[in-house]
């Protein structure tokens, strides 16, 4: 969390963290810019990515992009992290970050229960390249210590899991992945930093499809890894600038635009679904119900403590 906003409400910070007036025109609010090169005055300038830094003026959007970069800087200071790498969306995100960190040989450790799309990516691509993966139910701590291997760099776990809500103990799930020397890595998306920050419970890295809750429109896909300064800008330089999956500075303006009323969404979201589980668990055609925030859920304290 920036020092600037540390003493701010989530609400306020959502909607003034990471955005400045801009230099030039004093506009206060996020200007737009689309364009794809900056003019670079130094003519010693080294276009190599290598040699980027978090103060480099702007050169090239795949680089770098001043809307971009307030959305980096507002997910970062939102989740209580040091720095962001948006991508164009969550897919890309994850992938990105998988790349990054896994080599041939190594192991990784995903929830049995995860977004169909990251299943199938795991078991598909990251499998193709010689990477081991075990699936194991998170939500089973006994299970996640047992499934950790000497060459497990990464524990990835969905929390709420999608679609079924399952829950995993983050700071319980970060204690096991570093005592066997792995970091881990939680996909926050249904959580958003409004209800649960992964990186305040131990987590290394925050995984978010902006394209819901984020976004909350419905109309710009996105994805974004939030954590230290220096494993993101690495991030950045080996995913984001040499692969290319980056987001486009119209959907990073819109996504931005529906993260100023984040906190407000997500409260009435949390007040009707509530109304609607508890309408349904009464409801005689109902057999089961499952929604943590239900007394009745077997991990409802888990989700009082953690979301
Ligand atoms: C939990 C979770 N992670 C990742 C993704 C992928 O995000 P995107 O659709 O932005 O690529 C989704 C999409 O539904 C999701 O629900």
């Amino acid at each position: 969390m920036s020092e600037k906003h540390s003493h701010r409400g989530i609400r306020t910070r959502a909607i003034h963290a990471g955005e400045g007036p801009d230099p030039t025109t004093r506009a206060s609010a996020p200007n737009l810019v689309m364009s794809t090169t900056f003019v670079i005055d130094d003519a010693e300038a080294n276009f190599s990515a290598r040699a980027l830094t978090p103060e480099s003026p702007f050169a090239y959007t795949r680089w770098g992009n001043p809307t971009v970069r307030q959305l980096e800087r507002k997910l970062a200071d939102l989740e209580g992290g040091e720095a962001a790498v948006a991508f164009a969306s969550g897919m890309a995100a994850t992938i990105a970050l998988f790349l990054h960190l896994l080599k041939t040989g190594d192991h990784l450790v995903v929830s049995d229960v995860a977004y169909a799309g990251v299943s199938e990516l795991v078991t598909d691509t990251v499998r193709k390249l010689g990477i081991g993966v075990s699936f194991v139910d998170t939500s089973d701590l006994d299970e996640l210590r047992g499934a950790l291997r000497t060459n497990t760099r990464l524990v990835h776990v969905e929390t709420p899991a999608n679609p079924i809500l399952r829950l995993t103990d983050i700071r319980a799930a970060a204690e096991i992945a570093h005592q066997a020397g792995a970091q881990l890595c939680v996909d926050s998306t249904f959580a958003t930093p409004v209800a649960t920050r992964p990186l305040e419970l131990g987590a290394e890295y925050v995984i978010h499809s902006l394209t819901k809750y984020l976004c909350g429109h419905g109309d710009a896909l996105g994805g974004a890894v939030v954590g230290r300064m220096g494993p993101m800008e690495a991030l950045r330089q080996d995913t984001g600038i040499h692969m290319g999956g980056v987001i486009s500075p119209f959907n990073a303006w819109l996504i931005m635009r529906g993260m100023a009323t984040l906190p407000l969404r997500m409260a009435a979201h949390a007040e009707g679904a509530l109304r609607v589980a508890r309408f349904l668990e009464q409801h005689p055609a109902v057999t089961r119900v499952i929604y943590p925030g239900l007394e009745s859920h077997p991990q409802y304290a888990l989700a009082r403590r953690q979301m």
